[in-house]
């Protein structure tokens, strides 16, 4: 097939995606397809309406990439891509939205709160958020990823520097309440109605919390696959996985993020539609355990997209 691989961007994520793209613009090409890869801004934007390929692989994270703006365009023009549609992107990628959703569901999720920095500044912010959350708690910009702009508010000195640092991603930040225990990830693959979840991954960051630098440094974190959890967990956790990634009518994959408390509760973080595809990511680790290769899971995608 010829496959446009956007990647790249101009998100907080961009470094993120520019490994996720190398290694998909890879995988398609050792999987013989005629790849055109596009480092995507908006000075590109003719090409995309110019563009004619079979399929877009989207490699974006982020803003303008992984939540529903570029599918919004590619389904004016016509063009199918990979992974969800503009709702379930735009509605992932809103994490105040999303968490609204799951807990109508049933899939427990962190006590939070928003707030809009554009309207009021940033102590009278403090101030109210003071009044509604005691520490330890999470301040992080509402639509952002790789747990960047993200604060663990320890003491309450911390908030106004919270507040600033989620302000340069996002106008609306999100405060939860922390939620300690065990970090994990269950990868969602299929068509709609037939999705599967595949082996849970438990993370183990060298530093204190799972954030940017244990992400993406070689050797920055462990990953356990499957997670060493009870049965019952594992089983919860991949029910709920496909169930948030249905809810919000995503798409071929999504990776969905959970805390297992120490009380035995499986917490729902995220869903990722658009997740790391990079040397060090999740999604590649538990398909390696079922057996398929990066080239192999980049190729089941790509079929799952051919409408
Ligand atoms: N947002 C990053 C790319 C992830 O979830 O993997
Ligand atoms: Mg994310």
């Amino acid at each position: 097939l010829k496959i446009a691989v956007l990647y790249g961007g101009t998100s907080g994520e961009r470094e993120v995606s520019l490994s996720t793209g190398k290694g998909i613009i890879n995988a398609l090409k050792k999987n013989g397809h005629e790849v055109m890869d596009i480092d995507f801004n908006p000075e590109r934007l003719n090409e995309i309406l110019n563009l004619n390929v079979d399929l877009v692989f989207i490699g974006l994270h982020g803003r303008y990439g992984e939540d529903g703006k570029i599918q919004g365009l590619l389904d004016m023009l016509e063009i199918p891509y990979v992974g969800s549609g503009v709702l379930a992107s735009a509605l992932a990628m809103d994490k105040a939205k999303s968490k609204q959703i799951f807990s109508q569901y049933g899939i427990a999720t962190a006590r939070s709160k928003t707030y809009q920095v554009r309207s009021n500044n940033p102590s009278e912010i403090s101030e109210a958020i003071k009044k509604d959350f005691k520490p330890p708690f999470v301040i992080k910009p509402n639509q952002e990823g790789s747990t960047l702009g993200l604060t663990i508010v320890k003491d309450i000195a911390q908030i106004e520097e919270g507040v600033e640092n989620a302000s340069q991603s996002d106008d609306t930040i999100l405060v939860e309440d922390y939620i300690g225990g065990r970090e994990v990830t269950v990868p969602v693959v299929g068509k709609q109605g037939e999705e599967k979840a595949l082996p849970v991954i438990e993370i183990i960051p060298k530093s204190d919390y799972y954030d940017f630098e244990s992400k993406y440094q070689p050797g920055g974190s462990e990953h356990i696959v499957p997670a060493q959890i009870p049965e019952e967990m594992t089983d919860k956790l991949q029910k709920h996985a496909v169930l948030a990634h249905q809810l919000l009518g995503c798409d071929v994959y999504s990776r969905v993020d959970f805390i297992v408390t120490n009380e035995n509760e499986a917490v729902i973080l995220e869903v990722n539609t658009l997740p790391g595809m990079t040397p060090t990511s999740l999604f590649p680790d538990s398909a390696k355990k079922i057996g398929w290769s990066y080239e192999e899971m980049v190729e089941r995608f790509v079929e799952l997209s051919i409408k």
